[in-house]
């Protein structure tokens, strides 16, 4: 119920969250380096400024009473990779930054470590709770907790499945990550007017990750015409998600499935134009796989996130674009949620359609990805200060 009229003021605040846009580019540039906390100008204080009237009249909270407090419960999922690392001190310097306590947390990438810390982080005394999840769906049981203690939660670039206890979700736009990779394969290729047939291989991400299919499907949906039509083939046959899906997005797993692929469709020569792997750390596993196994011309590599090691790898065009997700963007969107919900404010989203965690809609916020490749890259990564130029060499 609560739920309904939270919609109802969320429809009607949609169309100007929507022209805001996340980040609004010019705080993009205005932020700090990802490892730099001297973020002192970059705390969301123009959102203090909020007119109190109007946001007070439609203070939802979702379902939370009225939060109060001043610290934040951080769950990442692992330093394993290096945009959690990043994600992790941008949401922790921002925060502080805007005068919150924060208890940052990750997990090493193992559920019940993760569930024990949000455990903690709601006994100790958080007033709301920011979780990248492992598992999507392993939430349930301790999200009860943070529901009847009143904590709201943000689910932090992964969606939260089945609990009621999310209020809100900040993202990217997760099928657009999809669907941008695919279209770089077309552009790249010159699908249209090619006569093909191009050969290809897909490494999707990990299963109990929600985003996963998201960036699958967007691709897919892209690339599917072109497969239907025979200009694009997969020579191992490997295509649906259930056999395409590399859990724990470990760079390990992708390699030595590729390594397998490489041997058993490519050792006669057989020459592969396209591997499109989800993300950045799938893509380092299939791109060693390549580096040891395949002679032939380079295929078309996409991944997601702009690791270091993968910029690097870009640059010495072994691997072909990146999605680039700034990871301070998200962070100033969900402090700024965050200071939205602890003020009783309105809380600021822009699509209450895609993400059903299957006891209803999550109000999101979903913010723009775009391509990386060799050619835009100092603009997108250097210029605004997201890496010195001294990380790339
Ligand atoms: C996804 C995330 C991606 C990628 C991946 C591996 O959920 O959206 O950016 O990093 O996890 O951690």
């Amino acid at each position: 119920m609560k739920r309904k009229v939270l919609s109802m003021v969320l429809a009607t605040s949609m169309v100007a969250a929507t022209l805001v846009g996340c980040g609004g580019g010019s705080s993009e540039t205005a932020a700090p380096a990802a490892d730099a906390p001297a973020a002192e100008a970059e705390a969301p204080a123009a959102e203090a400024e909020a007119p109190a009237a109007e946001a007070e009249a439609e203070a939802p909270a979702a379902d939370a009473a009225a939060p109060s407090g001043n610290k934040v419960g951080v769950a990442m999922p692992t330093k394993d990779l290096q945009r959690w690392n990043q994600d992790g001190s941008n949401m922790q310097s921002e925060l502080e930054a805007a005068g919150y306590e924060v208890d940052l947390q990750y997990a090493s990438n193992d559920v019940a470590t993760q569930v024990s810390q949000i455990e903690n982080m709601i006994n100790g005394g958080c007033s709301v709770l920011v979780i990248a999840s492992i598992d999507g769906e392993s939430l349930t049981t301790v999200l009860e907790g943070a529901k009847s203690a009143g904590i709201p939660v943000i689910a932090y670039d992964r969606l939260i499945k089945n609990t009621d206890a999310v209020s809100y979700y900040a993202t990217f736009d997760n099928y657009k990550v999809g669907q941008t990779q695919g279209q770089y394969i077309v552009d790249t290729l010159d699908l249209d007017n090619a006569e093909g047939p191009f050969n290809m291989e897909i490494t999707g991400g990990s299963p109990d990750d929600n985003n996963a299919t998201f960036f699958y499907n967007g691709a897919m949906d892209v690339l599917k015409p072109y497969m239907d039509a025979g200009k694009i083939v997969v020579p191992s046959g490997q295509i649906e998600f259930a056999t395409v899906g590399t859990p724990a997005w470990s760079t390990e797993t992708a390699q030595s499935r590729m390594e397998n692929i490489l041997s058993s469709n490519y050792s006669d020569g057989t020459k592969l134009d396209i591997c499109l792997c989800s993300n950045d750390s799938t893509a380092l596993g299939v791109e060693n796989a390549l580096a040891a196994n395949y002679t032939g011309d380079y295929p078309v590599v996409t991944g997601q996130d702009c690791d270091i090691a993968n910029v690097k790898n870009m640059i010495d065009g072994k691997q072909s674009m990146s999605v680039f997700k700034d990871t301070r963007t998200l962070a100033s969107q969900v402090v700024k949620m965050v200071g939205q919900i602890l003020k009783g404010e309105k809380v600021e989203v822009n699509d209450t359609e895609t993400y059903d965690n299957g006891t209803g809609v999550i109000p999101s916020y979903l913010c723009e990805p775009v391509f990386a490749d060799v050619n835009n890259y100092k603009e997108l990564l250097i210029d605004s200060g997201y890496y010195a130029e001294s990380d790339l060499q």
